[in-house]
């Protein structure tokens, strides 16, 4: 068993969920189902992190470069997603989590854009944990999009060059209004970043699994969250420090 201890818990944590394909070819299946199954486990760790308290759950279910995939397999997660939307509103409001969307949505079709705003719209008063998708979404694309929402301000003359900082910049990022995640877990043994939340996890604590995400289960999370508990964040301070910090 492991030993989680809920004043211990990541505020918000990302997951890049990876290895659905790999999971189905591995048992010659189509790579679809593998994203089917992984669907069951988004469900699954959905319900265990509002469960557990944690704040803020944000998954990349869908890349820019996701969307460049054969028409085939970008059709069938399309699908996938419009049925997820629809089918998941009732347990999201079962489960008091208020769900949101980060990415670029003018590269999404109609009808998932309907299907998304319908879920934002039911979830929006709803006050426990904040379900974020990553659709259609690239942390370089998202920095450009920040960065021309701040030029466009800067010429519009509602805020000066000298006001821009880090704090105004994230402001004009997708993410506006969610903290930074504090764990960002990926699995199926790649040990990349690619392309998700380039800003947002300058001081997060990542944690690769080699599980793939169709496997990944309640008791692959709780390993993780184990793991990131035992950790210590320092933030380019020393442990000391940070020790005393803590301390009232
Ligand atoms: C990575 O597997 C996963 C994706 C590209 C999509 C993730 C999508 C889902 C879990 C389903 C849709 C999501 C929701 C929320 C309905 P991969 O295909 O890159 O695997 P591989 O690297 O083994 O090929």
């Amino acid at each position: 068993m492991h030993e989680i201890h809920p004043e211990k818990l990541p505020r918000h944590l990302a997951v890049i969920m990876d290895g659905n394909g790999r999971w189905a070819q591995e048992r010659m299946l189509k790579r679809i189902v593998g994203h089917r199954r992984g669907v069951e486990t988004v469900r699954i760790v959905v319900e265990e992190c509002s469960r557990l308290g944690i704040g803020y759950l944000t998954l990349f279910a869908l890349s820019s470069e996701n969307l460049l995939r054969p028409k085939g397999e970008v059709r069938s997660l399309m699908a996938l997603l419009k049925r997820y939307l629809e089918k998941e509103a009732s347990r999201l409001m079962k489960n008091n989590i208020r769900f949101n969307v980060i990415g670029d949505r003018s590269k999404l079709p109609d009808d998932i854009n309907l299907a998304i705003d319908s879920t934002v719209s039911k979830t929006k008063d709803n006050s426990g944990m904040v379900l974020t998708l990553a659709l259609s979404y690239g942390a370089r694309q998202e920095i450009a999009y920040a960065a021309a929402g701040l030029a466009h301000d800067v010429a519009a003359g509602t805020i000066c060059p000298g006001d821009v900082d880090e704090g105004l910049f994230a402001r004009y990022l997708y993410t506006t209004g969610l903290p930074d995640p504090d764990l960002l877990i990926r699995t199926s043994g790649e040990m990349r970043i690619s392309n998700f939340l380039l800003w947002q996890i300058a001081y997060a604590e990542l944690y690769f699994t080699e599980v793939n995400w169709p496997d990944f289960n309640k008791e692959e999370l709780h390993r993780a969250l184990e793991n990131y508990q035992s950790r210590e964040r320092r933030y380019g301070l020393i442990g000391d420090q940070v020790r005393n910090r803590r301390q009232p």
